[in-house]
């Protein structure tokens, strides 16, 4: 009966041992399934502010946009590099919201860039609000700082 019993306790506690192992590896099913969704959502975060980012304008092609003779579809085989070596004459530009230009009154830096497209390089302007205009903008800012 002793011999018995013994037995029925240590099946009791292998049971309950078995059992606590069981929960033991959901639980850490249980995070790495949480890490997993994490890494899943971690990449989709940068994803999600492309676009903004996108449009906040990129120095380095503004600049590029500057010295090309064929921005806004210019006829007069100028870029604005051409007048505005490096951006020379515009150190102040970024800040400003008034501009006088060859006697004609600018109110914003992205009139400016088209009055300058039409008038000097004997272009179109440009959509004021597109990614061109953000990133030409973007690098006529950053000469003055
Ligand atoms: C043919 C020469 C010429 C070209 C090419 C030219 N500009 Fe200009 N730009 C001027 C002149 C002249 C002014 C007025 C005087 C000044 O402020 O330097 C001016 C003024 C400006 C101003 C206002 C500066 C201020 O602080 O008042 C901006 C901005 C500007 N240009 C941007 C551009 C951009 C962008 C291009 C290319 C799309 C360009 N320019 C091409 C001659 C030119």
């Amino acid at each position: 009966m002793k011999a018995l019993r013994v037995i029925m306790i240590s099946i009791v506690i292998m049971g309950l041992f078995f059992a606590c192992k069981r929960t033991e590896t959901e639980k850490v099913e249980a995070t790495a399934e949480k890490e997993m969704k994490a890494e899943e959502t971690a990449p989709a975060q940068p994803e999600a502010q492309a676009p903004s980012y996108a449009m906040a304008g990129d120095v380095e092609r503004g600049k590029a946009i500057f010295k090309d003779v064929n921005f806004g579809n210019g006829t007069a085989g100028k870029s604005c590099n051409s007048c505005h070596p490096d951006g020379k004459g515009l150190e102040k530009a970024g800040s400003k919201s008034e501009f006088n230009i060859m006697g004609q009154k600018q109110n914003s830096l992205e009139e400016a860039v088209n009055f300058c497209i039409e008038m000097a390089l004997k272009g179109q302007a440009i959509d004021p609000n597109g990614q061109d205009m953000k990133d030409i903008v973007a690098y006529i800012r950053s000469i003055g700082e």
